[in-house]
């Protein structure tokens, strides 16, 4: 079955045609990070006008990588699937219109796919014989969530972020650094050229609780550069390297202590923060020692993109089917959409 996805919930637009759930025919990725970098974080208005302007390009580019044009569409397309939230309104406004305009023009089924599901579903692009049960963690600039899955669209939300999502700390913390947008990226560059021991910023593990919380580093890196200001490169590479393993280590921490509490023997990765060198490593490491199955996106799957939402698209229509109803409730924008069973 090929589908062909589109994903326009924040500042990607992005289309992907994809085989079955794992063979990617194409995936283009326009990222809007020039608009948005001298504001230091994603300004909603231009990521709409963004998306316009680029998303019949892309989809026309991803069609012609995957050497399909529009007169081959109704042979070669078996469904359209676009995500349908969390994410901003008008971003998903855009991808959700052209999912529903060519779905419609070519009298396709069209699939409404949960962003979060296209990060907790995006290991299965590469690992196809992976199969739940497993824990979850899904890391990006809106999200932290720790979550069983039971089954396919059967979920446990274990936990979530009580104030910023891990990437958001990321990003803030580069905002206080001087650095730029987004902040993950290079507070990871620049960690890996500093020592990690060289300051003490809180674990915050709320022990009680599968919930996250990360505006406690964030206020303690403020307070530090408040009594001792960036003095020169290595110092800068030093707080960002401390500041990486404080995060690095409560995220293992917690997923580590769920995994063998709920009795799963996978743990699987998405979200953009899962690109995160020191992140992979150690959950790589872990992995060895507790005889836990780590797995991680390749970094191009990690961020926002279109394959993992055809990924989540196609394994959901295995279990659910397919509709043809393009004025369904389920596929009308929802930017605060939760994750729920199906
Ligand atoms: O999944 P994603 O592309 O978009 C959302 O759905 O939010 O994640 C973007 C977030 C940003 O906060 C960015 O700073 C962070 O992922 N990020 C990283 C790294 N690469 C991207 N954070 C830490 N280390 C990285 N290498
Ligand atoms: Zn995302």
């Amino acid at each position: 079955m090929n589908i062909l996805a589109i994903e326009t919930s924040c500042d990607e637009t992005s289309v992907s045609v994809i085989s079955n759930g794992v063979d990617v025919k194409s995936l283009v990725i326009s990222s809007q990070i020039h608009i948005h970098a001298k504001f230091c974080g994603v300004v909603p208005d231009l990521a709409s006008r963004a998306h316009v302007e680029k998303i019949n390009p892309v989809i026309a580019e991803s069609l012609s990588n995957a050497k399909i044009n529009f007169n081959d569409f109704s042979k070669k397309i078996d469904a359209v699937a676009f995500s349908v939230g969390p994410g901003l309104a008008g971003a998903l406004l855009v991808g959700s219109v052209a999912a529903k305009s060519l779905a419609s023009v070519y009298k396709k089924p069209l699939i409404p796919v949960n962003h979060l599901e296209g990060h907790l579903y995006s290991c299965f692009i590469e690992n196809k014989f992976l199969k739940p049960p497993f824990l979850a963690l899904i890391i990006s600039g809106g999200h932290t969530e720790l979550v069983v899955v039971e089954d396919f669209g059967k979920y446990k939300v274990l936990g979530g972020t009580r104030d910023d999502a891990v990437g958001e700390a990321f990003d803030k913390a580069a905002r206080m650094l001087g650095l730029s947008y987004p902040g993950g990226p290079i507070i990871d560059q620049r960690a890996s050229k500093g020592d990690p021991l060289s300051i003490k910023f809180p674990h915050p593990y709320l022990r009680d609780s599968w919930d996250f919380s990360f505006s406690g580093i964030k206020t303690s890196l403020l307070n530090y550069l408040k009594s001792n200001p960036v003095k020169n490169e290595q110092h800068l590479n030093n707080i960002c390297s401390s500041f990486r393993m404080a995060i690095a280590e409560t995220l293992i921490f917690k997923t580590f202590k769920a995994v063998r509490e709920f009795n799963l023997k996978k743990i699987v990765l998405g979200g953009g923060v899962s690109s995160n060198s020191l992140i992979r490593h150690m959950f790589l490491e872990n992995d060895k020692k507790d005889k836990i199955k780590v797995f991680i996106p390749s970094p191009i799957y990690c961020t926002d993109n279109a394959a993992m939402i055809g990924c989540a698209a196609y394994l959901k229509q295995k279990k659910c089917g397919l509709s043809y109803n393009y004025n369904s409730l389920q596929l009308k924008p929802s930017p605060s959409l939760i994750l729920s069973n199906w």
